[in-house]
């Protein structure tokens, strides 16, 4: 065997390893290795384009609280100055294939204070963007959230429904699950019905960034198996390693090349999956419960403003799983009673990773240097309105399969211990962001 084939047939098994972790290995579905979530949706698009034809309109839901690059990758534009193959492109010009071909809809979820918009009016627009879309002639790429940045899902289950069996030759559904914060039995039940769905190993499950995936479900494997016409842009993003042995027509339209970093950041993720899903389902359940329970009441007890999260509005909860706890927390910061702005909540977070022991005023305590000192990473803010419609930022901070995973022991008992001792940590972190709040302390 050539080193070609060698590391083709590695990466088709990688492909299989992280099939077999998500349990959705045999009957025909497909994964597609992508460099990011963003990449994902820029791949996802061609697919969609490859069953549909267009002209296209991407719906993006909740288009608030997803990647900074959505709305560029989803309509065929270069997202970045440069692709994950190293080529320079401008940022915002058409992927070479998707010249006039594709048009956006935003549906945003977030309204003021960034409190979630009501469901059933998220709903009824996104029926009516999708119907005039259909009557205008063009074929649609519903981009639904399962879950967002700030832990929502939308649209409601029923609307997904709705739209697939209302114009079934002419939407073609793509769930943002980006977060993998969703159970494997939801997982499976999305690709029965025919989504495509994206995700990342980087997210929940704590791999390094840059390693994203597409799932496409059994009944298109046939169909993208024989002859499709691969956008010639693709080949500035993707090589036919990424994609599944089974589809050699459009394996053979990529450059042969392998992205070994993508490998490589895969297999690092994988091996988090499996310590992960290692752990009995009902610790990792009460792992991610008791996680919940005591992040919020300590964002709360620390001054800051906890957002609502109220996720499970689908009528499916049952299928949760595990994920049927609550795993970020985004909360506000204030100072002098209103919401910090952005730029100085993108500061705050900033300070939170760094050792700003040294901005303390001379009288600080031995117990706050430390704090100050400490690293506490925690997710990016997310800009969101306050109830004046000043612009603010929500933190946030996680629970991820590393926590559950590092706590277990060999025994329950023994897991709860470690537990506790995670959950410090966020004690921690929520103390020194307080701590650089009041000392109006940022990077
Ligand atoms: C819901 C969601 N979708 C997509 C993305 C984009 O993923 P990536 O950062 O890997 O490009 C993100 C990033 O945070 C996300 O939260």
């Amino acid at each position: 065997m050539t080193d070609e084939n060698a590391l083709a047939q590695r990466i088709e098994a990688t492909r299989n390893e992280l099939a077999t972790h998500l349990a959705v290995s045999g009957a025909g579905t497909q994964i597609v290795l992508c460099p990011s979530g963003t990449d994902a949706q820029l791949r996802a698009l061609c697919i969609v384009r490859a069953l549909l034809g267009g002209p296209l309109t991407s719906i993006v839901v909740a288009s608030d609280e997803t990647g900074s690059g959505t709305a560029l990758a989803i309509t065929g534009r270069h997202f970045n100055t440069q692709t994950a193959s190293g080529q320079t492109v401008g940022k915002g010009e058409p992927v070479p294939g998707f010249e006039k071909w594709v048009s956006r809809v935003d549906v945003a979820t977030l309204g003021p204070g960034g409190r979630k918009r009501d469901v059933a009016a998220i709903d009824h627009e996104v029926i009516d963007a999708t119907a005039t879309a259909i009557r205008d002639g063009r074929k649609v790429l519903l981009l639904s959230m399962d879950c967002s940045k700030l832990g929502h899902r939308y649209p409601s289950e029923a609307c997904l429904r709705t739209i697939a069996e209302r114009w079934p030759s002419a939407v073609q559904i793509v769930v943002d699950a980006c977060q993998l914060r969703l159970s494997r039995e939801r997982l499976a039940r999305y690709l029965a019905s025919g989504a495509i769905v994206l995700i990342t190993g980087s997210k929940f499950f704590t791999g390094p960034p840059f390693s994203g995936a597409m799932i496409v479900p059994p009944s298109f494997s046939v169909a993208l198996s024989g002859s499709v016409n691969v956008p010639p842009g693709l080949s500035l993003y993707s090589n036919r390693n990424d994609w599944p042995m089974q589809w050699a027509n459009m394996r053979g339209q990529l450059p042969n090349e392998c992205n070994i970093g993508q490998w490589l950041r895969w297999e690092a993720a994988l091996a988090e999956m499996g310590a992960y899903f290692a752990v009995p389902q009902e610790f990792r359940a009460y792992a991610l419960d008791h996680f919940g329970r005591r992040c919020g009441r300590l964002v709360d007890d620390n001054g800051f403003e906890l957002l609502e999260a109220d996720l499970h509005d689908t009528g499916n909860a049952n299928d949760d799983s595990e994920f049927a706890a609550r795993t970020i927390f985004p909360f506000v910061a204030r100072y002098g009673g209103h919401p910090l702005p952005l730029s100085a909540a993108i500061g705050l977070y900033r300070a939170l990773n760094c050792d700003v022991s040294g901005r303390l005023p001379p009288g600080a305590s031995a117990e706050e240097k430390a704090l100050a000192a400490m690293p506490c990473h925690i997710g990016q803010p997310v800009a969101i309105r306050t109830q004046h419609g000043a612009e603010t930022g929500a933190l946030r901070i996680s629970a991820d399969a590393r926590f559950v995973s590092r706590s277990w022991g060999r025994s329950h008992e023994d897991g709860c211990g470690r537990l506790n001792s995670g959950c410090e940590h966020v004690w921690q972190i929520v103390r020194k962001a307080s701590l650089l709040v009041h000392h109006q302390i940022s990077l």
